[in-house]
C-alpha cells in the first residue's frame, strides 16, 4: 500500500482558513447535480442566490458517475458545476468523491467487501460498501483523491476538502481479513510482545494465552462473550484504522495542494459511539458535524444541544462548521415527523450559538429518486411555492444578519466530561447490569444543566480544567491514572467536581482497581463501596436528603458504599436493602468539593441535586430565563458579545438582559428583550 505522510516541509500556518472568502458564517448544503438534468442545474443557480447559499459541498457519491468504467473519466458534470458555482460567487467544499465506490470495483474485488462479526459481507448496491483497510480499495481511493486535487486543487471555487463522507457511518467496525490483518498490526505496535498483550488482556482467563500476534482474530461471534480488553482495543483499533483512512486521504490532498483546508464530517450525536473524536480533532483543519434530531425524542433540541457542545469540544472550543441537518422530516428514522413552523430556524441558530460558523444541511434539492427522496431538503419537492423553500431564504437572510459572530467563542464556566474509552468500556457485556447506557447518564446530566441555563463545555479527562468552576464526570467507568489526577486536581484549585456512579472503575486495559470501588476516585471523594447492587427493570428505591430536594426516587444502580472521615453523606437510601446507606456525599477538598452521586436519581432529585452543586460553585445564569428559554453567549476578544435567546416554548418571553443592539429585527435594546412565543434574538451588547 502507498502509505503517504505529511512532508516535513508542509507549513500548517500557511493553510487558509476554509471561510476565507467568505463574507459571514456559511450557509448551504450537500450538492448532487448528477442526480438532475441540464435545465434543472440551471434552475439552481438562480434559486440558491435567491437563498442566499455561499457554501456547497459537491461530489460526495460522485465517484461512478466521474469513472463509470475503470480509467474512463468524464469529468463534464463537475467541471460545469465548479465553473457554474464559480460564477454565481459560491464556494465548493470538494469532496474525494470515494464516499462509496463504484459497482466495476467491488465487483473486481470483492475482497474489499466489509463484514460483521458473525461473517456477513455488506455487499455493494447501497453505500459504504468497502473496508478502510483494504490496501486494494486504499489504493483506489488515494488514486481518486489525487485526480480530485489535481483536476481542482487551483479552482477558484474551491474552499475546502471534504474527505470521503461520514467516515465510519455505516461500519465502524469491520471483521473483514483486511480488517483482521490490520489489527494484528496495530497490536504489534501497542504492545511490542505478545506477553504484554497477555498481561494486559488477562489471558490467564478463560485459556485465552496467545503464542504468536497470528493467532489473534477481531472478537468474531463466538460462543460466550468475548475477551472485554480484546473488544475495547478493537474498538480503540477501529477508531484508529477509520482516522488513517482519512489521514491517508488528507496527506494525498495536502501534497498536492498545501494551501487548501482538509475535514471530514463528524458525527457526534449521542447514539455515535464508533469513532473517538477528540483522537481525530488534530488531523481536521476546521471540526465539521452532521447532526439530526429524532423524531421520538420530546426533547430534541437539549440533545441537539448537547451534540453541538460535543463537537465544539472536539474543535477545542474553536468554532466549527454544522455540514448536515434537515430542513424538515428525515427518511431513515421508522416515523420521520416534520419540523413544525420555527424548529428548523431555532435548530440552525442552536447550533449557531453554539460555536458553529456554517449551518448546512442534506441536501440542497430533494432526490426524486433513490433511497433519499423522502428525506427532506433546502429545496423540496413541492418546490419553491411551500413553507420549507420560504424557511431556507428565511434561514438564508438571518444568517446574513448574524455575520459579524463568526470567529467568536462560546463562554463556559462548566465542564461535562466525555470519553468514548470510557463509553466503549462502560457498554461491554458481562457487567452488573446491562441496562446501562453511558450517554443515558451523560445526556441526563446534560439536561439538569441546561434546564438551569448553564452553558457546559464537553471536555476529556485530560482537559486543562483551570478555567471551570464545575467539573461534572458521569459514569467514567475507564479511567487511567493521569485523568483521575487531572480530575481531582481540579478539585483542589477550587471546582465543585461530581462524580457518578461506576465511575473509575477500571484502568486502560479493563482491569479492575482492587480495594474497594471506585478506585480511581476513591481517595478524591472519600468513599469506598463493597459491593454494586444494580436494581431490577422497573425497581425503584426513595432517596432522602435536602440535596435531592428531600424526597427523590432512584432507578438503575445502587451500591453499598462506607464513608471516611471527613466525608459528608448528603442523601441516604430510604427503603430497599441499603436503606440508611449513603446514595449521595460531599467532601471538602483543597479550596474545592467532591460529590459521589451512588445511584441514578429521577429528574426532580437530579435537578435539586444540580441547583445545589451550581449555587455551590457560584455559577450564575446568563440571564434569568423561563424554563425552555435557551440561553448562549458567543464572545469575541475584544469584549463585544452576543446573547443567543431561543424560545422553545409556545409563550412569549421577557428577558432583563443589558442594553445593546437586536441583530435579527435590527432594533435597538434598552429595557427588557422580548422574545416572541418561537423565536430567536440575539443580542451584541459591548463592553
Ligand atoms: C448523512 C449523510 C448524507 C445523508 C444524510 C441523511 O448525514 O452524510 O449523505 O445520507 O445522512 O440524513
Amino acid at each position: 500500500m502507498r502509505r503517504r505522510t505529511t512532508p516535513d516541509s508542509f507549513d500548517a500556518a500557511a493553510v487558509r482558513p476554509w471561510n476565507a472568502q467568505l463574507d459571514g458564517l456559511g450557509f448551504g448544503g450537500d450538492y448532487n447535480p448528477e442526480q438532475w438534468p441540464a435545465e434543472v442545474r440551471e434552475e439552481d443557480v438562480r434559486l440558491l442566490q435567491e437563498a442566499g447559499v455561499n457554501v456547497l459541498s459537491v461530489a460526495i457519491f460522485s465517484w461512478a458517475t466521474i469513472e463509470p468504467r475503470e480509467g474512463e473519466l468524464d469529468w463534464t458534470f463537475l467541471d460545469e458545476t465548479m465553473d457554474r458555482l464559480h460564477a454565481a460567487g459560491i464556494r465548493v467544499a470538494l469532496a474525494t468523491a470515494t464516499a462509496s465506490p463504484p459497482p466495476w470495483l467491488t465487483r473486481k474485488y470483492p475482497e474489499i467487501l466489509p463484514r460483521l462479526a458473525d461473517g456477513t459481507v455488506l455487499h455493494q448496491g447501497a453505500r459504504q460498501s468497502y473496508a478502510v483497510t483494504h490496501p486494494v480499495h486504499r489504493e483506489y481511493a488515494l488514486r481518486m483523491a489525487a485526480r480530485m486535487a489535481e483536476r481542482y486543487g487551483d479552482h477558484p471555487a474551491l474552499a475546502l476538502w471534504h474527505v470521503d463522507n461520514e467516515i465510519g457511518c455505516h461500519v465502524p467496525r469491520d471483521y473483514s481479513d483486511a480488517a483482521a490483518a490490520a489489527f494484528r498490526t496495530w497490536l504489534a505496535d501497542r504492545y511490542g510482545s505478545v506477553e504484554h498483550l497477555n498481561t494486559a488482556w488477562g489471558t490467564a482467563f478463560w485459556s485465552q494465552r496467545y503464542g504468536s500476534f497470528d493467532d489473534v482474530l477481531p472478537p468474531l461471534t463466538a460462543p460466550m462473550f468475548a475477551n472485554p480488553t480484546q473488544q475495547l482495543d478493537f474498538d480503540r483499533f477501529s477508531s484508529d484504522a477509520l482516522l488513517e483512512y482519512y489521514r491517508d486521504l488528507r496527506d494525498t490532498l495536502r501534497e498536492i495542494t498545501p494551501r487548501v483546508p482538509t475535514t471530514t464530517n463528524l458525527m457526534t450525536t449521542s447514539a455515535t459511539k464508533g469513532m473517538d473524536y477528540f483522537s481525530w480533532a488534530d488531523d481536521l483543519d476546521v471540526v465539521a458535524n452532521d447532526h439530526y434530531t429524532i423524531s421520538a425524542d420530546a426533547e430534541r433540541h437539549v440533545e441537539l444541544a448537547l451534540s453541538a457542545d460535543l463537537a465544539r469540544g472536539v474543535a477545542g472550543g474553536e468554532p466549527w462548521m454544522l455540514m448536515e441537518h434537515s430542513t424538515s422530516a428525515v427518511n431513515w428514522q421508522p416515523r420521520n415527523r416534520p419540523k413544525t413552523p420555527g424548529e428548523m430556524l431555532r435548530n440552525s441558530l442552536q447550533h449557531v450559538a453554539r460555536g458553529a460558523d456554517a449551518v448546512m444541511f442534506f441536501q440542497w434539492r430533494q432526490s426524486q429518486a433513490g433511497a433519499e427522496k423522502y428525506h427532506s431538503a433546502m429545496l423540496p419537492h413541492a418546490g419553491t411555492d411551500s413553507a420549507v423553500w420560504r424557511s431556507t431564504v428565511e434561514l438564508g437572510a438571518t444568517l446574513g444578519r448574524l455575520a459579524e459572530v463568526r470567529g467568536s467563542r462560546v463562554a463556559a464556566r462548566a465542564a461535562l466530561v466525555v470519553d468514548y474509552p470510557a463509553w466503549w468500556a462502560a457498554e461491554l457485556d458481562s457487567h452488573p447490569t446491562q441496562d446501562l447506557r453511558y450517554m443515558d447518564e451523560v445526556r441526563a446530566w446534560y439536561t439538569a444543566l441546561w434546564n438551569r441555563g448553564v452553558t457546559v463545555d464537553v471536555v476529556t479527562p485530560r482537559t486543562d480544567l483551570d478555567d471551570y468552576d464545575l467539573v461534572v464526570v458521569p459514569t467514567l467507568y475507564l479511567v487511567d491514572d493521569a485523568g483521575a489526577a487531572n480530575l481531582a486536581s481540579a478539585a483542589e484549585r477550587g471546582a465543585v467536581v461530581v462524580v457518578t456512579f461506576f465511575s473509575g472503575i477500571v484502568d486502560e486495559h479493563d482491569h479492575v482497581r482492587l480495594g474497594g470501588y471506585p478506585g480511581a476516585f476513591r481517595a478524591l471523594l472519600g468513599v469506598r463501596t463493597e459491593e454494586f447492587a444494580p436494581l431490577q427493570a422497573g425497581e425503584r428505591v426513595a432517596v432522602v436528603g435536602k440535596a435531592v430536594g428531600g424526597d427523590a426516587t432512584a432507578d438503575l444502580w445502587t451500591e453499598h458504599t462506607h464513608v471516611a472521615d471527613g466525608t459528608e453523606v448528603v442523601a441516604t437510601y430510604d427503603d430497599g436493602t441499603l436503606a440508611g446507606g449513603a446514595a449521595v456525599t460531599r467532601r471538602d477538598v483543597g479550596s474545592g468539593s467532591a460529590w459521589y452521586v451512588g445511584t441514578r436519581l429521577d429528574r426532580a432529585g437530579l435537578d435539586a441535586l444540580v441547583t445545589c452543586l451550581v449555587e455551590e460553585s457560584g455559577l450564575t445564569p446568563e440571564v434569568a430565563a423561563p424554563a425552555g428559554v435557551e440561553i448562549v453567549r458567543r464572545q469575541a476578544g475584544d469584549g463585544t458579545t452576543w446573547l443567543f435567546a431561543i424560545n422553545h416554548t409556545d409563550e412569549a418571553a421577557v428577558l432583563d438582559t443589558p442594553s445593546g443592539t437586536e441583530l435579527l429585527t435590527g432594533s435597538a435594546v434598552d429595557g427588557p428583550l422580548d422574545v416572541p412565543a418561537g423565536a430567536v434574538r440575539v443580542l451584541r451588547t459591548t463592553a
